[in-house]
């Protein structure tokens, strides 16, 4: 086989200026790829945009919502202009609520102290909610799991949650999905510690917010992509009614 034809096969993220910063063409495809940022960031409005980007191109697409409920999802996206329930409803992106039973504290007491239970449904939800979408039925390209936070409550140890986050992507990896998996950070220092679990992905995008008494700032940077060359710098980063914008052309110094 020749070397030219095994070029990396990419999939568009769907986020104005990110591409830019992806070797100018985005994901590879099958790649699982952390997002990982602190508290209203951004993240979920990324995994939306990501999934209605590919609606548009005939990429289905799989939203596995594990904190928030598919209601505040929907607001959500409604809010910000992004059309997931017209998706949804047309069958290009299939909506799984995966979140923990909020209204009674004592089952999501049980669901909190049965990570085993809680992890063998998600791996399940994931097959099956991947093998099609829409109507005639077809393999899902895109899948967003949003966020990794609740079932690393469930983990607290270094060594279970490496393996549960492993189970996931073990899960998604023969799939050939292009896999988001959002994740919290809990501080916005540039010198985070690492996350044993991200060793595990094919990427790292950090959202961080930089913003201080003088300044509002939020900074986009890829930490990792396997398989292609990328910026690793820090760029600003807007979300506004579309969704989010990176200004691939400007950098933060910090
Ligand atoms: N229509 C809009 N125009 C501008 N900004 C908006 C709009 N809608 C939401 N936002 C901003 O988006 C941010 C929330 O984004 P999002 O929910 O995607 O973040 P998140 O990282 O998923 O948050 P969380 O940690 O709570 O899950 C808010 O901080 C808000 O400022
Ligand atoms: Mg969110």
């Amino acid at each position: 086989m020749e070397l030219d034809s095994v070029e990396q096969k990419t999939i568009r993220s769907g986020i104005p200026g990110l591409d830019e910063l992806l070797g100018g063409k985005g994901f590879p495809e099958g790649s699982v790829t952390f997002i990982v940022g602190g508290p209203g960031t951004g993240k979920t409005t990324f995994g939306l945009q990501y999934l209605c980007s590919g609606a548009e191109v005939g990429e289905f697409g799989v939203y596995i919502c594990l904190d928030e409920n598919l209601n505040s999802i929907l607001g959500h996206s409604a809010a910000l202009g992004l059309n997931v329930y017209g998706y949804s409803k047309e069958g290009k992106i299939s909506l799984v609520d995966s979140s923990p039973p909020s209204p009674n504290a004592a089952k999501a007491l049980k669901f909190l102290r049965s990570p085993q239970t809680s992890l063998s449904t998600l791996l399940h939800t994931i097959s099956s909610a991947t093998k099609g979408v829409g109507y005639p039925l077809r393999p899902a390209k895109r899948v967003v799991i949003d966020s990794l936070a609740t079932l690393i409550l469930q983990f607290p140890g270094d060594a279970e949650r490496r393996l549960a986050i492993k189970g996931i992507i073990d899960t998604v990896r023969p799939l050939k999905c292009t896999t988001l998996l959002l994740s919290e950070l809990s501080h916005s220092s540039s010198d985070r510690a690492y996350a044993f679990e991200e060793y595990l992905a094919d990427g790292i995008l950090l959202m961080r917010d930089l913003t201080t008494p003088q300044t509002s700032d939020h900074s986009f940077s890829v930490e990792k992509m396997r398989g292609i060359p990328h910026d690793k710098r820090l760029h600003p980063y807007r979300i506004a009614r579309g969704g989010l914008t990176v200004f691939s052309n400007e950098i933060i110094d910090y």
